[in-house]
């Protein structure tokens, strides 16, 4: 390894399961004598953890790559992680010959070994599981960015094989962690001081125990219940596993959140077809019903693919009437982009750009336009937020509601409240995607513990 000794600096792109596996990977690296530095100059080892959802997500990688080749001659090492590692495998050191690791998520348990690997000079190491492995990644040297908030897997892989998406090749089939690890990691969390965490798989809701009878549902009562913890949140769930049991604990455990992402993808039952999503436009707004008849505001947020091969301009505006009929909080739309070894890929990629771009602005105006709708709706209500931090210059204080949405505002005192407070804010304003308000003063003095951290 370089001069620079056992420095390394790391990279997450794409989803939060990606910026997750970082903080285990950093956590692993600390514990092997590694220290974490802000810049690739600084570092010996420079890590990059991909994605391979899109093509330009992929992309991204490529030219970071291709940037950092000079660095190699200065005796910098570079790793690949994630999925692109794991998609691209051994074509990564041919198209970036100064890689000398390669390593999908399914391997990061041989991490340390890798390393010792690659601190002996040895180039081509590579962890590349393709779907072989039953086990999970647990290591209790996760380094978590944010000593409030904090994720815990669950469940890692997945076995839905929807025909646009790469996620089944990249990571592996599922294995689910038993219920007594994500238990004892949780409370360790809450012993911490995390108040906030946030449960993570591809598909939660298909989470079982291994040992025992144990559903998704039962978990989040389970992690409810735990002292300490005030806000439990998870993502992602699928519509063909959600259950209305899930609805019901939401329901009655007051720590669970007021959110649920529930991707539909397509408003087509015709597209959803193709997609092999295995459910209808009927069968997903049943659940979207169960959501809405519940007793608490669940707040629901989506994914849509547009543009997906043969999607039509009526398959298309059934996507835009489903908008109408979920009211979703806010969507994440894409322009389907075709991924190696999907099923997809052997369709035509039949719809073209100026199209998809065109059905991309189109679903987000309405969107924009219902979400318009949908946040003033909380003008004049009284919503708890946990404090992340504040924008200085506008005097404002920057925290999260239950439902998962930024509410900006504003606090009787010359000083700020420290992140991780939980206050009552007063709604005084509403945009498309963000609340403003006033942190109420009546509840401020009633509520002793946000007081302490007012001061
Ligand atoms: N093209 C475009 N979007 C995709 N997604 C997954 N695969 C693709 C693809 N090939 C989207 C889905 C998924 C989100 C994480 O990314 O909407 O829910
Ligand atoms: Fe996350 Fe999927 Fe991207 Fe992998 S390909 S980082 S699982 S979004």
């Amino acid at each position: 390894m370089s001069a620079s000794g056992k420095t390394f600096y790391l990279e997450t792109f794409g989803c939060q399961m990606n910026a997750h596996d970082s903080e285990k990977v950093i956590g692993t690296l600390l514990r092997e004598g590694y220290t974490q530095v802000e810049t690739e100059a600084d570092a010996g080892l420079i890590l990059y953890n991909t994605c391979s959802i899109r093509d330009k997500a992929e992309q991204k990688v490529f030219h970071r790559l291709n940037d950092g080749k000079s660095l190699y001659k200065q005796g910098k090492r570079f790793a690949v992680l994630g999925c692109v590692a794991q998609q691209e495998g051994e074509r990564i050191f041919e198209r970036a010959p100064h890689v000398s690791l390669v390593s999908g998520s399914a391997s990061y348990r041989r991490l340390p070994e890798m390393l010792a690997r690659l601190e002996a000079d040895e180039k081509r190491i590579t962890g590349l599981d393709d779907r072989q492995t039953e086990e999970t990644f647990e290591t209790e040297f996760t380094a978590r960015g944010n000593p409030h908030r904090g994720y815990i897997t669950i469940i890692e892989g997945c076995d839905k094989f929807c025909a646009y998406c790469v996620v089944p090749y990249t990571r592996g089939k599922e294995r689910s962690r038993t219920v007594a690890s994500v238990l004892a990691e949780a409370q360790a969390m809450a012993a911490a001081g995390y108040t906030d965490v946030q449960l993570l798989g591809q598909n939660v809701n298909s989470w079982r125990d291994p040992a025992g009878q144990l559903t998704f549902a039962d978990l989040l009562r389970a992690v409810g219940a735990i002292p300490g913890l005030r806000r439990v949140r998870f993502t992602t769930s699928h519509p063909r596993d959600f259950t209305p049991e899930i609805v019901r604990a939401i329901d009655e455990v007051p720590t669970l959140c007021d959110h649920v992402h529930l991707p539909v993808q397509s408003g087509s039952t015709r597209i959803l077809a193709a997609m092999q999503r295995e459910y209808t436009r009927e069968w997903y707004l049943e659940r979207i019903g169960w959501i809405r008849a519940a007793q608490r505001p669940i707040s629901l947020t989506s994914d849509i693919i547009v543009g997906f091969p043969g999607e039509t301009e009526g398959d298309f505006e059934d996507t835009l009437s489903l908008l109408d009929a979920a009211q979703f909080d806010a969507i994440f739309a894409f322009k389907y982009s075709p991924r190696p070894n999907t099923p997809a890929l052997t369709l035509a990629d039949s719809v073209p750009e100026e199209v998809k771009m065109e059905r991309l602005q189109r679903l987000n105006e309405r969107q924009r336009e219902i979400q318009k709708c949908n946040y003033q709706s909380a003008v004049g209500q009284i919503v708890e937020v946990m404090v992340e931090g504040n924008n200085a210059a506008r005097g404002q204080v920057i925290g999260r509601s239950s439902q998962n949405k930024t509410v900006n505002f504003t606090v009787d005192s010359p000083i700020f409240p420290a992140s991780g407070t939980y206050l009552p804010v007063r709604i005084t304003q509403a945009f498309p995607n963000s609340l403003v308000g006033i942190a109420d003063p009546a509840a401020v003095s009633s509520n002793s513990e946000a007081q302490a951290c007012l001061l």
